[in-house]
């Protein structure tokens, strides 16, 4: 009886099927190759959201609300990503103290892990609820395990307003350091 030539056969039929198998996993990878930065562009904006103030000085209120006590204020703008424009998001907020006649700002966010800084009028203190950091009223470490000072963020006045350039910056670290 005749063998049937068209069935793959012995050590030739497994090389074939093998350099079959190898075309195709090289196939499915070369075509997945453009897919990388495809991805990388639609996640983008989803990773890296913005805001319209850009790293910009955002109005805090007028001049005249800033004297005394330390006043907290939250930092409005608008948030932008590649599809979405979203008016008025608080992107962070700020301890205003007036200090010898001119503004200083702290972040609220705790230098140590993040946890929002409360002011004790009491005590004339800035204080971190999580761990029990405390900041004199010009924003030195005076207990507890926050490893820097408060972060100043920087500031504008005029006589009328008052702006303020809203950053994060790394906790957990003793140098201040943009993020
Ligand atoms: S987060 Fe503020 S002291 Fe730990």
């Amino acid at each position: 009886m005749a063998e049937d030539e068209s069935k793959p056969q012995g050590e030739g039929a497994s090389r074939r099927g093998m350099l079959k198998v190898g075309v195709g996993v090289l196939g499915g990878g070369l075509a997945l190759i453009p897919l990388v930065p495809a991805l990388g562009f639609v996640n983008h904006p989803r990773e890296h959201r913005m805001t319209s103030s850009g790293g910009g000085f955002i109005v805090a209120g007028k001049r005249r609300n800033f004297t005394g006590e330390p006043v907290k204020v939250d930092l409005h703008a608008d948030q932008v990503d590649a599809w979405n424009r979203t008016p008025d998001v608080r992107i962070g907020s700020a301890w205003v103290i007036e200090i010898d006649g001119s503004l200083t700002a702290f972040s609220t966010v705790c230098p140590h892990l993040g946890c929002a800084i409360d002011y004790n009028p009491e005590t004339k203190k800035f204080i971190c609820p999580c761990h029990k950091s405390s900041f004199s009223l010009t924003g030195e470490v005076e207990e507890g395990p926050s490893p820097r000072a408060l972060d100043t963020l920087e500031v504008k006045e005029d006589e009328k307003l008052v702006t303020i350039r809203y950053l994060r910056f790394r906790q957990g670290v003793e140098v201040k350091e943009e993020v």
